[in-house]
């Protein structure tokens, strides 16, 4: 059997990393998408910068010519970032956590859609705190308009704390990801080609990267529990089991039940909850992907 060619972004550092190896030795062709040199960086593909939207059409036009006629088996959307505040753009103006985390992703998605093999796979990370009911500590997400999340500062509603702003930034650009999933999953191109699409929640993995913008004494917490010392702290989930478990998911040796569509990893163990009631409302999926269209400068 051909080995599946996967596309992956996020598989530079913590649990992307930990994927990325699992399915290399499984024997996949891993191309990955990323701004700097990593372990399965290196394919003469130029760095994609998510932050920037035209790093991703460069990215997106050159994987085109590098993969000729070969389709791509599997699409893993997993990179992510996360700041206490909202006060940083980028360079095309936007608030940088939906930048990186929702559209960038949506804009790679839409250029490598048509590529995408028939029965093929789209695997975003999303995670448990979209999810008002699941979400632990960090503020909800109130919407998902992607007018108002580029440009928070048009928000009336908008967290007067920089922290907690921070935080909805990071839970509202998870729900947009789990919302693109869904909207995705119901388009005629995805029932043609006949696609699997998931979502996926890794729940709290600690020790990954994704404390590198706060502060010292929050990355050395967050290190900490990335230690065996985490295993005392209930709920969490090792770098370990969330990774392999996504790459099972990519791989496609995870077999979704019928009409389920968002994996969630609660203590080692795979669940298929329900999406948040927000992540279900279909209008707004499809608003967010004609909005984002928008912003990304494509047509919806
Ligand atoms: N850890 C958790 O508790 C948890 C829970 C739920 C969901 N998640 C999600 O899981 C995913 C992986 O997170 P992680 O915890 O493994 O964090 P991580 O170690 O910080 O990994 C984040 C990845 O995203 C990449 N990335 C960030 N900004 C980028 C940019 N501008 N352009 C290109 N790549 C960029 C990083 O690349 P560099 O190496 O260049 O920085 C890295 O490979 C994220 O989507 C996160 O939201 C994590």
């Amino acid at each position: 059997m051909t080995p599946p060619t996967i596309v992956m972004t996020g598989a530079t550092s913590g649990l992307g990393a930990i994927a990325a190896a699992r399915m290399t030795a499984a024997g996949a062709r891993l191309l990955v998408g990323a701004r700097g040199p990593g372990p399965h960086t290196g394919d003469g593909l130029p760095p994609l910068d998510l932050s920037r939207l035209d790093s991703v059409r460069a990215f997106a036009a050159a994987l085109e010519e590098h993969l000729g006629a070969t389709p791509i088996d599997v699409l893993a959307l997993n990179a992510g970032v996360s700041f206490h505040h909202i006060d940083q753009r980028t360079a095309d103006g936007y608030e940088t956590t939906f930048a990186v985390n929702h559209l960038a992703h949506y804009l790679l998605l839409r250029r490598l859609l048509p590529r995408l093999a028939d029965g093929g796979r789209v695997v975003i990370t999303s995670s448990s705190v979209h999810d008002p009911e699941r979400g632990g500590t960090l503020p909800p997400p109130r919407h998902a308009s992607a007018k108002l999340l580029a440009a928070p500062e048009l928000d009336p509603d908008r967290e007067s704390s920089p922290r907690a702003a921070g935080g909805h930034a990071y839970t509202a650009s998870k729900l947009c990801g789990l919302m693109t999933a869904r909207t995705l999953a119901r388009r005629p191109e995805t029932l043609d080609k006949r696609l699997t699409v998931l979502a996926y929640d890794p729940g709290p993995t600690p020790g990954t990267g994704l404390s590198r913008n706060f502060s010292l004494p929050i990355r050395i917490v967050w290190s900490l529990l990335g230690t065996p010392l985490g295993a005392l702290v209930p709920r969490m989930n090792s770098r370990r089991a969330a990774g392999h478990t996504l790459a099972d998911l990519c791989l496609g040796t995870i077999t979704p039940p019928a009409g389920q569509g968002y994996a969630s990893l609660v203590r080692g163990r795979l669940t298929w909850p329900q999406p948040s009631k927000t992540a279900r409302d279909d209008a707004a999926g499809e608003a967010l992907w004609q909005d984002s269209a928008a912003l990304v400068g494509l047509p919806a």
